[in-house]
């Protein structure tokens, strides 16, 4: 399902999520790599919708990582401020990269090594001139 979407607004966004998410099985990993602000916490808010999860997703910058429960369970984590797998292994978040059970969305994948190579999909996101986002989703399908 290799494909680039264009974004023109938040909720175009959240729809690439939701096609994203009818995609997702359990077990998955899902990395999103993009500049600061390009739209990392707004497209897994649509991933959250597809899983049919209704609570409010919000950025888990400051705490790491944050779960919700839905079709699938989503771990949703912020590698921005975390540079090891060593030390996601100190607070107890290694055994969700890749996700035991459920589906763990990363933002800043790249600050982890060997993450990004690891992942079923990849999603990167380019900042465009004017405001859109150009959305390039790779389905890597390593583990299935
Ligand atoms: N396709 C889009 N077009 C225009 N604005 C967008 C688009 N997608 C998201 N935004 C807006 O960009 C801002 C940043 O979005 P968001 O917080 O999702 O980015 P992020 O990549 O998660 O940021 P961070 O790097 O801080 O984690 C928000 O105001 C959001 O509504
Ligand atoms: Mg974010």
């Amino acid at each position: 399902m290799d494909k680039t979407i264009i974004a023109h607004d938040p909720d175009e966004m959240e729809e690439i999520g939701i096609e994203i998410a009818s995609d997702l099985e359990d077990g998955d990993l899902v990395s999103i790599v993009g500049p600061l602000g390009s739209g990392k916490t707004t497209l897994t808010k649509g991933i959250a919708k597809g899983l049919l999860i209704t609570d409010v997703v919000v950025s888990p910058t400051y705490l790491l990582a944050r779960e919700y429960r839905g079709r699938l369970s989503l771990h949703h984590i912020d590698a921005y401020r975390i540079s090891t797998l060593a030390e996601f292994a100190e607070v107890g978040l290694d055994l969700y990269l890749p996700p035991e059970e459920g589906v763990t969305v990363v933002e800043w994948p790249e600050r982890i090594d060997g993450l990004i190579e690891i992942s079923d999909f990849l999603i990167r996101i380019d900042l465009l001139e004017g405001g859109p986002r150009r959305v390039d989703i790779t389905k890597k399908g390593l583990r299935r």
